[in-house]
This record gives C-alpha cells, structure tokens and sequence, in this order.
C-alpha cells in the first residue's frame, strides 16, 4: 500500500510526519474524502471546490496548485490500483514547535494522503441501514470539513455500539445532519434537509441529490425540521461519499415509514447510478 506525503507517493511504513504537526497536536487541518468509481474521482470538482473553500475559512494556504494536487491525487489511486473505493487527503497546518496556540503564519501546509478499495453496496442501498439519535455536540462551523471530528466520533461510537449505522444529530430537538452523513426525509412526497448553514457541512451527495430531485420534479424544502417530524416521515435517507443515498429504515429501534426503502430515495438512487461514467 502507498500513501502521499507531500508531494511524494511512498510505500505506507514510509510515511511519516513529525510529533509538531499541527494536524495532530490541534486537529488544525482540513480533509476530503472523494469516491473513485471505475478508476475516476467522482464528483472531482465539487470536492476540490470544497477543499479550498475550508482552507479559505481556516486561512490555510494549499502548498500546490490545483492541478498539481488533482494529479497527485490520481497518481496515489493509480500506485493503489484503486478502480473503486475513495481517496483520503488531508492538509494540516504544518510544524510547530514549540508548541503554540496561535496560527504559525510561515510554516509549510503538509499534504497527506491515503486509499480504500472497495465495491459499491448495493445490497445496503437496497435494503438500508438503521440510526440513533444523538445531541449534536459540535463546534458552530461544522460548515468547515476540519479534521477536528471529535463530537462527530463520539456520536458515531454510540450508534456502532447500539448497533446502528449512523447517528442523527440535534440540537435541542432541531435535526441538523448525521455523524458522517447529510440527512434528508420525505414527507407525502415532499423533501425536506437542513440548509446550508454553518450547522451542517455543504455534503457533495447533497448536491448530486439535489441535483436528481430536480431532475425528477421532486417538491423539496430547504428547511430545518424536528425529531417530530424525523420520526414522522414516511422515507429517511442519509447521504454521503461512500453511502451514496442510503435508505434509515429504522431510528432508535422505531421503523421508518413501513421498514423498506421508499419510492423517492429508489428515485434518487436510479439518478445517481446514472451520474456514474
Ligand atoms: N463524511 N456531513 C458530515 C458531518 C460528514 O462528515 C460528511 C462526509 C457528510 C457528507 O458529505 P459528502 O457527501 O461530501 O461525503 C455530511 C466523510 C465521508 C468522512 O468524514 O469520511
């Protein structure tokens, strides 16, 4: 297995960073995770869009230009022969030592990056994936793809604990999105997902939905909603690179509509299939 550290692919035992990087002392960095389908990044511009959008809001500088990085991306999947599975890449501040608070204007962003090989779930596009619901406990720039994911792990431990995919977020009762995932729930054949606020992070999956929904005609609000209401929908969907649209069939053991992927999220999911080169 290779990894990319800086601008170089090394066999994995051979990718290091120092104990000063930031990255690791603050969680002071940003990542993406884009899905590789029959060799190709998915989605690639939309991510790339998003990967400099969050270096802008945290005013941390991309080493390379967009080309360089885009290529050197490609050139870890091809070393990994990946033709499907996703593409890890983060930026960290870089080194900084002695240890420091404040933002270290002069240091080198470090760019590291790593792969996953594996197949499309199409039984789990199918036939879903339960959740439970959990306080959304995070900082108030979850629009920022940062590495900082603590309260993100912590929920997502309690559902893989009780057995469940994915944990829904609220605040006081307000849904906003799920641990690693973009939330969206149908209602009499209306959707309705939060709106792109700094409460949520802007999901590529959410664009490429959106996208099916209004090819399809599909009545959708960009609204924030209840537990009330989540627990009132007739479909629940979750949304993210390696989920596509994934059907939650059941929330804190209470079924979904009637326990079966509904027509909307099937609609969506036959959009998506043909996003795919
Ligand atoms: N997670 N919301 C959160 C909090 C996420 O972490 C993610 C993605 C999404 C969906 O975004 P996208 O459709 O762009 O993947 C929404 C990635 C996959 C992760 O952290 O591994």
């Amino acid at each position: 297995m290779n990894v990319l550290v800086k601008d170089k692919i090394v066999a994995s035992e051979a990718g290091v960073v120092s104990i000063a990087d930031r990255g690791y002392q603050f969680g002071d960095g940003i990542y993406e995770v884009i899905r590789v389908l029959n060799g190709k990044l998915f989605t690639e511009k939309e991510h790339m869009d998003r990967f400099y959008s969050s270096a802008e809001k945290m005013e941390l500088v991309i080493p390379y230009t967009r080309e360089k990085l885009t290529g050197l991306i490609y050139d870890l999947i091809k070393a990994n022969n990946v033709i499907d599975g996703h593409v890890y890449f983060q930026l960290t501040r870089g080194n900084q030592d002695p240890r420091n608070h404040a933002f270290n204007d002069d240091a080198e962003g470090i760019i590291t990056g790593q792969t996953k090989a594996y197949p499309r779930d199409m039984k789990m596009l199918e036939e879903g994936v339960t959740a439970i619901t959990a306080d959304d406990i995070r900082w108030l720039r979850c629009d920022i793809k940062t590495l900082n994911l603590i309260g993100n792990c912590m929920a997502k431990t309690k559902a893989q604990r009780a057995g469940a995919e994915e944990a829904i977020l609220h605040r006081d009762g307000t849904v906003t999105e799920c641990s690693s995932s973009s939330l969206l729930i149908v209602k009499d054949g209306v959707v309705k997902t939060h709106p792109l606020t700094n409460l949520i992070l802007p999901g590529i999956t959410r664009i490429v939905i959106m996208e099916a929904i209004a090819a399809a005609n599909i009545p959708v609000v960009e609204e924030a909603f209840s537990l009330e209401e989540l627990f009132a929908a007739d479909e629940v969907m979750l949304a993210s690179t390696g989920h596509d649209a994934t059907p939650i069939i059941a929330i804190d053991g209470k079924q979904v509509g009637d326990g079966k992927r509904g027509p909307v999220t099937a609609e969506i999911q036959r959009y998506y299939d043909l996003r795919i080169e």
